[in-house]
């Protein structure tokens, strides 16, 4: 049975949800589900944007071709050629021989690489700013290159001023029936998995989504149409300016991330007294995580979102703790600059898990380490305590 949303007249939600997703890219886990969205424009000419992952394809095929009812599909726009986007190309081909397919050059030399396609007459190669009309509707093609892929571009409708923006102002979690992100409860459903989407997804090329909102500030835009999560038609300045925050690696709000990997539980001790110390000093938003039990992109996202971090973990056969530098890793490998952080170490005969730490948040942009060598030997001491109260001091004063 088909599930297609009206959003306007002329318009249709034709993507769909799969639950059954345990892990985003085999990479992030998805609890919620993901949601594939594609978008259907009936005009003089009808208009797909975007197919699905193969793992709704079906449903997919089945909404396209009711809400087709009838008519011929006349284009098929390519924003990105990612799998989870674009995975039902070649059965579009097959199935609508008349389709002429809109992309820039790059969109096409990738499907020729996925699919061994070469669209010859079928391809419509556009470039930055260029224009399709499609009957009452003009949109309009911007190039948005690594806002995932290098081949992204958006396509803005001039006559309705609807956006859609490919992976941008995308979410992790399926559509729970309500369509627009204005009928949820945006700061509790919806913002963390939109930033944990966003900084895991794309968070390592802000530069180039800086880029793109400098396009869109040019734009009168009502609605941003994303190909994962909900529509948004209100409040978008809240959106964009949530982006711009991500984009600079500027942190959205003061608060703390203390992060400890530990073994038999003495450097999460140290974890939770810091923690408490600093609450007691005025702190507010501290968050603790141990990395044992969270994956990275959580407790990347959350980086992302606060002003100070904390980094405490046991020394593991000389090395950082093995959850502990994973973090790290995704930390270096996602661009996180332009915080204050500290580091605890913790080792029963040779810790070396804090200048191991320290080496590689020195690889970080602008992260500025604290003056503070907290090295615990096995268990806390009366000394360390205190030591603790001295960062608790400078991570205050940061
Ligand atoms: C597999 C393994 C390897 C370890 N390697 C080191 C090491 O190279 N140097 C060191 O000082 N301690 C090493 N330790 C000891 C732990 O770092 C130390 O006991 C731990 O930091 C205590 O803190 P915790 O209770 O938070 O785990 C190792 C422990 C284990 C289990
Ligand atoms: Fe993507
Ligand atoms: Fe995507």
């Amino acid at each position: 049975m088909y599930n297609i949303r009206k959003i306007t007249d002329d318009l249709f939600y034709i993507g769909a949800n799969d639950r059954r997703i345990t892990r985003f890219e085999n990479q992030h886990p998805v609890p919620n589900g993901m949601s594939y969205n594609s978008y259907l424009l009936l005009d003089e000419k009808t208009v797909l944007l975007d197919t699905v992952d193969k793992a709704v394809g079906e449903l997919f095929l089945e909404n396209l071709h009711v809400a087709l009812n009838g008519r011929e599909l006349d284009t098929m726009i390519i924003q990105h050629m990612e799998p989870d986007h674009c995975a039902l190309i070649p059965r579009i081909l097959e199935l609508y021989p008349r389709v002429k397919v809109v992309g820039n050059q790059k969109t096409f030399g990738m499907i020729q690489q996925f699919f061994g396609l070469d669209l010859a007459e079928r391809a419509m190669v556009i470039k930055e700013g260029d224009t399709l009309n499609t009957g009452a509707h003009t949109l309009r093609f911007l190039m948005a290159p690594m806002v995932h892929w290098p081949e992204v571009m958006v396509t803005y409708d001039e006559t309705s001023k609807r956006l859609f923006t490919a992976d941008a102002f995308g979410a992790f979690g399926a559509v729970n029936g309500n369509l627009y992100a204005d009928e949820y409860n945006v700061d509790f459903d919806l913002l963390p998995e939109a930033r944990r989407y966003y900084t895991n997804i794309v968070g390592k090329y802000g530069r180039q989504v800086l880029a793109l909102l400098e396009k869109i500030a040019k734009l009168e835009v009502e609605m941003i149409l994303p190909l994962h999560g909900p529509i948004l038609r209100q409040d978008l300045h809240y959106y964009i300016e949530k982006y711009s925050k991500w984009a600079s690696y500027t942190p959205e709000e003061k608060g703390i991330v203390i992060a400890y990997g530990s073994i038999y539980g003495n450097t999460e001790k140290a974890a939770e007294l810091l923690a408490a110390k600093l609450a007691d000093r005025g702190e507010k938003n501290i968050v603790v995580y141990d990395v044992s039990a969270w994956h990275p992109s959580y407790i990347l996202s959350e980086c992302f979102r606060f002003d100070r971090l904390v980094f405490a973990c046991s020394t593991y056969n000389t090395e950082i703790f093995p959850s502990m530098e994973m973090l790290l890793l995704e930390l270096k490998g996602h661009n996180m600059q332009n915080r204050a952080v500290a580091v605890i170490e913790n080792g029963s005969w040779a810790p070396q898990s804090g200048k191991k730490m320290r080496e590689l948040l020195g690889q970080m942009k602008d992260m500025r380490v604290l003056e503070s060598e907290i090295s615990i030997k096995s268990a806390m001491t009366t000394a360390d305590a205190e030591a603790l109260d001295a960062l608790v001091e400078l991570i205050v004063a940061a």
